[in-house]
């Protein structure tokens, strides 16, 4: 199966300030952009803010979460569920994200979150990537590494429902100082080599249904070659996502096939 799809996701992380902000910066987003046909938006602000989001989108956005407990509920303390993110709207939820992972998040936390977001409804946003480039190419065998935990029990009937991420942390922006963006070039690789981790686990058919994003300082200078020559379904995009103008500008390089 051919995706025709596109998607694009605003990954807020812990901006802006205040609800009023947060509410000042989708309504700027919503008067600016014009969504093209088989392309799909997903804003994902903080979990304070989805309420204010949600309101403003309605009809014309998705609602994404950046986070969720693989907990049902009880004594868990901040945490927040599947269940709940489904109440409030939620219909995409970022997984594993590598800011994420570096304040503790274990493999098998991921594994978990992925199963109650299925449960729920929710399509996950799985993130990988590696730290760092070697020359020997061991990066591939860490996005190998954190694709067969995650996935371990993952439904090959669901993978319609699955987003994968693909983030190298040395090019995401927050992250690094002075952070590389990937050239199309790296990206596609990796794109290739998770196509082929998905291929080995579900089957060909299955496999090519799972829509793959990159991620790591997209902008509106270099999301047109990459999303010409990377083969990414489209971004997850940070920084640039705070700026409506350039998110926009993003927006409108992704025109489906
Ligand atoms: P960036 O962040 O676009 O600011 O690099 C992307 C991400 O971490 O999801």
């Amino acid at each position: 199966m051919e995706i025709t799809s596109r998607l694009l996701v605003a990954n807020w992380k812990m901006n802006p300030r205040t609800r009023a902000e947060a509410k000042e910066l989708i309504l700027a987003v919503k008067k600016q952009a014009r969504v093209p046909s088989g392309v799909e938006v997903v804003i994902a602000p903080p979990h304070v803010y989805l309420d204010e989001v949600e309101k403003v989108i309605r009809g014309k956005f998705s609602l994404g979460a950046q986070a969720v407990s693989g907990e049902k509920m009880g004594a868990f303390t901040g945490s927040v569920s599947a269940g709940m993110l489904q109440s409030v709207g939620v219909t995409y939820c970022i997984v594993g994200h590598s800011e994420r992972r570096a304040q503790g998040e274990t493999d098998s936390e991921v594994e978990k979150q992925l199963t109650s977001l299925l449960k729920s409804g929710i399509t996950p946003i799985l993130c990988v990537g590696e730290r760092e480039r070697d020359t020997h190419g061991k990066y591939f065998g860490v996005v190998e590494a954190q694709l067969r935990s995650a996935l371990r029990v993952f439904p090959g009937s669901r993978l319609a429902q699955l987003v994968i991420a693909y983030e190298p942390i040395w090019a995401i922006s927050t992250a690094t100082p002075g952070a590389r963006v990937a050239t199309p070039d790296d990206a596609h690789e990796m794109i290739i080599f998770i196509r082929k981790i998905l291929t080995d686990l579900f089957g060909r058919t299955q496999a090519g249904k799972v829509r793959i994003l990159y991620g790591g300082s997209v902008d509106q200078k270099n999301s047109t070659a990459l999303l010409a020559h990377s083969g990414a379904q489209g971004f997850l995009v940070g920084g640039a996502s705070l700026r409506p103008s350039d998110f926009v500008t993003i927006l409108k390089t992704l025109h489906a096939r």
